[in-house]
C-alpha cells in the first residue's frame, strides 16, 4: 500500500513537469518524433511510430498502452509508410494534423474545414485521436477524429455505418497482410439498402451477412448483445449507424477485428493469460456463406445436403441441384395468384432473408403489415421489425427471399407468401389453422 502511494506521488509529480512524456495532447508548437509517444490520460493507449512484425517501414499508429502484446488498433498513413527516415507528426495552425518525412514532404495529412484559435492533438481514453480547439471539448465541434476512419478495429464508441447529410461511410477495412497495414480485400460495412443490414464483404461481393437488426441484436447473426458490450443501432434521417457504445466494464479491452483472411473476430484482452480470447468469430460453417442455397433456399447445418428448397418451392434446375451446385436457387411450385387471394406459411427458428430490397415502418402493427403485403402484388413475406415485448413495426420484402438458414435459436417469425392452394386455404377451417402454424 505504501508502495502504491509512493508511486502515485511519483506520477502525479511526473505529471506537472513542463516535459513530461505522459502527455496525451499536441500542441501548437510541439512535435511527436519517431520514438517518442502520447498516452491516452488514463494510460489505456499510446500513440506513435512503429514497424508491424518483419517490416522496416514506419507508421504512425495507435496501439494499447498497457498489453503485453503489441496490438495495433489504428493506423494513420497505412497507404504511405515512411521508408527510409525517422517521421514527424504537428498540427498545423489550420488545424491540420501531418506527418512529415526527415525532407519535410507531407507523407500524410488530415482536412479540417473550419479554423479555430487554438487547435491540439488529442488521444482520447476511447482510443480516439481528435483534432479540436484546446478550450472545446464538445466532440460535435471536432475538426477531425480518427474513429471517423477506422482501419481493421472496431473499439466501443466507434460508429459503423453511414452520414446521411455528409455521405461519409465508417466502415472497417483489413490489412493487406500481418506485416502491411495498407487496405486489404475485405470490409465489414453497413449497406444502407432497405432496412439497414451490416456485411462482411471481399470487395462488391457479400460473404457475410448479419440479419437485419431486431431491436435486441441482428438476427440470425454472430454478433449478440454481451455483457462486455452495450450494442445499439441507430437509423434516423442524419445517420445510421451500428455501434457498441461503451464497453461495459471498462477495465477490460474489447475489440472487433477484420482480419486478412476476411473473418471477424471479437476478443477480449485476458490479463491472466496475457493474450486476446477471441468469443465470437465467423463466418463459422457453409450456411453462414452468403446466399450459400440461393434464392428460395434454405440451409441447414446437419442435412444432407445442407441445401434444400422452402415449402412449396422446388429446385430452379434440378440437374445442377444433383451435383450441389445451388447457387440458382428454387422455384414457386405453384404461382401466386395476387388477385383471387393468396396466404402465407409462417417460419421462426430461421435467418431472415436479405432485406435491401425491403421496405420498413416501425410503428405498424403485424396485423397493418400483413394487410400492406397482401394489397402489394410484389410483397413476398412480411415480419415484425422488432421482436421486443409482444414485437412491433412492419418489415416487408420484395423479389427474391436470399440466404436464409436454419437458426433455431432465433423465435423472430416471418410469413412467407404462398398460392393459396399451396397452404390449404381450401381446406376446412380447422386444418387452415394448423397449416399456418407450419413451422420449420
Ligand atoms: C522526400 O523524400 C521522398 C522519398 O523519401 C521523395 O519521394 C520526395 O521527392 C522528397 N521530397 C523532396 C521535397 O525532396
Ligand atoms: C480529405 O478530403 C478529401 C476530399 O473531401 C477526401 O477525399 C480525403 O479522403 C480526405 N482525407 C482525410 C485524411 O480525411
Ligand atoms: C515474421 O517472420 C517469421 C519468420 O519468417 C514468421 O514465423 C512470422 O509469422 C512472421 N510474422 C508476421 C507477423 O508475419
Ligand atoms: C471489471 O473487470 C475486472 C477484471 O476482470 C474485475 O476485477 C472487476 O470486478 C470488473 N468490474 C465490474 C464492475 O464488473
Ligand atoms: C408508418 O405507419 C404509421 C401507421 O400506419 C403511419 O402513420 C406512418 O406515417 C408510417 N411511416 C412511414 C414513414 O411510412
Ligand atoms: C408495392 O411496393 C413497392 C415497394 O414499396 C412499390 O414500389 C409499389 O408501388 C407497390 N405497389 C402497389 C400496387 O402498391
Amino acid at each position: 500500500m505504501e508502495g502504491l502511494t509512493i508511486l502515485l506521488f511519483c506520477t502525479s509529480l511526473l505529471s506537472i513537469l513542463p516535459l513530461s512524456t505522459a502527455t496525451d495532447t499536441i500542441i501548437l508548437s510541439q512535435s511527436i518524433r519517431d520514438g517518442d509517444t502520447i498516452v491516452s490520460v488514463g494510460g489505456t493507449f499510446e500513440l506513435g511510430f512503429f514497424s508491424p512484425d518483419n517490416s522496416t517501414k514506419r507508421y504512425l499508429g495507435i496501439w494499447y498502452n498497457k498489453i503485453s502484446t503489441r496490438t495495433v488498433v489504428w493506423v494513420a498513413n497505412r497507404e504511405t509508410p515512411i521508408i527510409d527516415s525517422p517521421g514527424v507528426l504537428e498540427v498545423t495552425n489550420q488545424g491540420i494534423l501531418q506527418v512529415l518525412s526527415h525532407n519535410e514532404s507531407i507523407i500524410w495529412s488530415t482536412n479540417s474545414s473550419r479554423l479555430v484559435q487554438n487547435p491540439i492533438a488529442k488521444l482520447l481514453e476511447s482510443g480516439n485521436l481528435v483534432v479540436k480547439d484546446a478550450k472545446d471539448d464538445n466532440p460535435e465541434n471536432f475538426l477531425w477524429q480518427s474513429f471517423d476512419y477506422p482501419c481493421d478495429t472496431h473499439l466501443p464508441g466507434m460508429k459503423i455505418g453511414k452520414n446521411m447529410v455528409t455521405g461519409m461511410k465508417r466502415y472497417l477495412s483489413s490489412w493487406k497482410s500481418a506485416d502491411d497495414p495498407s487496405r486489404g480485400d475485405f470490409t465489414f460495412e453497413l449497406d444502407p439498402r432497405g432496412y439497414p443490414q451490416i456485411f462482411v464483404k471481399k470487395g462488391l461481393d457479400e460473404l457475410l451477412r448479419f440479419g437485419p437488426w431486431n431491436g435486441l441484436g441482428f438476427n440470425g447473426a454472430l454478433i449478440k448483445p454481451h455483457q462486455l458490450c452495450k450494442f445499439s443501432f441507430v437509423i434516423n434521417r442524419k445517420e445510421m449507424y451500428f455501434t457498441c457504445e461503451v464497453a461495459i466494464n471498462n477495465s477490460i479491452a474489447v475489440r472487433a477485428v477484420i482480419n486478412q483472411n476476411g473473418v471477424l473476430e471479437n476478443s477480449q484482452w485476458n490479463d491472466p493469460t496475457q493474450s486476446w480470447m477471441t468469443f465470437r468469430a465467423g463466418p463459422t460453417d457453409n450456411c453462414d456463406s452468403y446466399a450459400f442455397c440461393g434464392p428460395h433456399g434454405y440451409c441447414k447445418i446437419g442435412n444432407s445436403p445442407e441445401c434444400s428448397c422452402l415449402k412449396g418451392f422446388v429446385p430452379k434446375f434440378p440437374r445442377d441441384w444433383d451435383t450441389s451446385a445451388w447457387s440458382n436457387g428454387c422455384v414457386r411450385k405453384t404461382s401466386l395468384d395476387c388477385l383471387s387471394g393468396d396466404g402465407f406459411i409462417k417460419y421462426s427458428g430461421i435467418r431472415l432473408p436479405d432485406t435491401r430490397n425491403s421496405w420498413f415502418n416501425e410503428s405498424m402493427t403485424l396485423e397493418e403489415c400483413k394487410r400492406v403485403c397482401l394489397n402489394n402484388c410484389s410483397c413476398m413475406a412480411y415480419a415484425n421489425l422488432y421482436i421486443i415485448g409482444k414485437g412491433s413495426g412492419c418489415l416487408l420484402w420484395f423479389g427474391d427471399l436470399i440466404d436464409i438458414r436454419e437458426y433455431s435459436e432465433d423465435k423472430q417469425e416471418i410469413y412467407i407468401r404462398m398460392a393459396s392452394s399451396d397452404i390449404g386455404m381450401n381446406l376446412s377451417p380447422k386444418l387452415r389453422k394448423l397449416s399456418e402454424c407450419l413451422t420449420f
